[in-house]
């Protein structure tokens, strides 16, 4: 009993040094000790295990799916981090990959995955586009995957769950809510969810693109679909709270007429809560309400209507990555009006336009200002929003 006590102590011992080998580190070691075999049953133990590890990434590399995530089943997430083939797991450009960030790639590798691309990532989930057009969202906290529990990874299980039935039982209504599909955990610790690719990506990242259109047409247009999905979801008892660019995912949808034309869905249901419940979120700096620490049902959903206001002022600013302050600019249209607030801030972005068109802008202004009234109960219901945009574009 002893004696198999004292081995299993010295195997994990083993096991936690082999950990920071690399494959040369390896196979130098068993190329040293082939005639060394028979010597001791720790040695034995020790060139076991090494060869284990080793054949296990050797394996690894040359298969995929389930076949890789066996034989990847009892190696350390730390060897896998050192001597996994990375090629794909890096950085992009314009940003740098944070160590942690290329270990959620490294561990979708190590699930069978095989890793194409980095495509976004926030303060709960890296996303990386795999094989197959195949979408993963790995949900983890801002450490080490699989050395630091990942926070939240249990509700956000339940959320993509609610999110689904919404969908499900509202398919009609749900075209702009963006679907994840759970797909594993590990002890609750790490989530995985799979999702149709966002072909343009987030507003935040279309906005800097060609593709983007500042049209007062295609503004209304992404407006009423950004609105419709919160309205979908405050209907079914859930509020966001944390409405910002970033977690707007854009995508084409193809129209009765063969054309297609982008879709806005709203993503990221991290820190959603139920309407009713009355707790804080504190997210969101730069679209956060300026009242959104007030509690009950009204007041919470009415938070994301304010960030909602602040994106719309934003789609109409030549900001390209919504950097400006837009609490600011919303306290400022609130105060100067539509007229002088096209005057003061869209005169530049709208050189050339139609009388016809500034007016729709400035009615389009209009709504928003009801959207970002400094108090909840001043601001306006979603069904009344939509109605207006709807009116305004009966002119266009
Ligand atoms: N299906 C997708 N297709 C393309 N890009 C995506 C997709 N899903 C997410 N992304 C990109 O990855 C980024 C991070 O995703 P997500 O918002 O789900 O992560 P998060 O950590 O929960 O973010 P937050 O910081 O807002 O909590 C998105 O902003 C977007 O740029
Ligand atoms: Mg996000």
């Amino acid at each position: 009993m002893a004696k198999s006590l004292k081995m299993f102590v010295s195997e994990s011992a083993i096991k936690k040094e082999i950990s920071t080998w690399s494959l040369k580190d390896c196979e130098d070691y068993l190329d040293k000790h082939k005639n060394d075999q028979k010597e001791s049953s720790l040695m034995h133990k020790k060139i076991s295990i090494v060869t284990n590890f080793f054949n296990a990434i050797k394996i690894a590399t040359h298969t995929s799916g389930k076949e890789r995530k066996k034989a990847l089943e009892n190696i350390p997430f730390e060897f896998l981090i050192k001597n996994a083939p990375n090629e794909n797991i890096k950085d992009p450009p314009n940003k740098k990959l944070k160590s942690y960030q290329k270990n959620t790639g490294i561990y979708l590798w190590s699930l069978g995955y095989n890793v194409k691309r980095f495509l976004g990532a926030g303060c709960s989930a890296v996303v990386w586009g795999c094989e197959g057009n195949k979408v993963m969202r790995v949900a983890c906290n801002n450490k080490y995957l699989g050395f630091i529990k990942i926070n939240n990874a249990a509700t956000e299980i339940d959320d993509a769950e609610t999110i689904k039935n919404i969908i499900d039982s509202d398919p009609k209504n749900s075209h702009h809510l963006f679907n994840t599909k759970y797909i594993e955990n590990n002890n609750k610790e790490k989530a995985i969810f799979e999702a149709e690719l966002s072909t343009h990506g987030d507003l935040e990242k279309f906005k800097s693109t060609k593709d983007y259109n500042n049209k007062i047409e295609n503004i209304l247009q992404m407006a009423t679909d950004s609105l419709k999905g919160l309205n979908v979801l405050h209907s079914n008892g859930y509020s966001h709270n944390d409405i910002k660019p970033d977690n707007i995912l854009i995508t084409d949808k193809t129209k009765k007429n063969g054309t297609s034309r982008i879709n806005l869905k709203i993503a990221d249901f991290g820190v959603m809560t139920n309407i009713n419940k009355t707790y804080t979120i504190f997210t969101n700096r730069k679209f956060r309400a300026p009242d959104f620490w007030k509690l009950g049902k009204e007041a919470v959903a009415k938070r994301d209507i304010y960030s909602l206001g602040c994106i719309f002022i934003g789609l109409l600013m030549e900001d390209n990555n919504f950097s400006q302050n837009y609490q600011k600019l919303a306290k400022d249209l609130v105060s100067i009006g539509s007229e002088k607030f096209f005057q003061k801030y869209l005169q530049n972005n709208y050189q050339n336009i139609d009388d016809n068109s500034k007016n729709n802008i400035i009615l389009f202004l209009e709504t928003i200002i009801k959207m970002v009234q400094p108090s909840y109960k001043n601001r306006i219901e979603i069904a009344k929003a939509l109605e207006n945009i709807k009116n305004i574009k009966k002119n266009l």
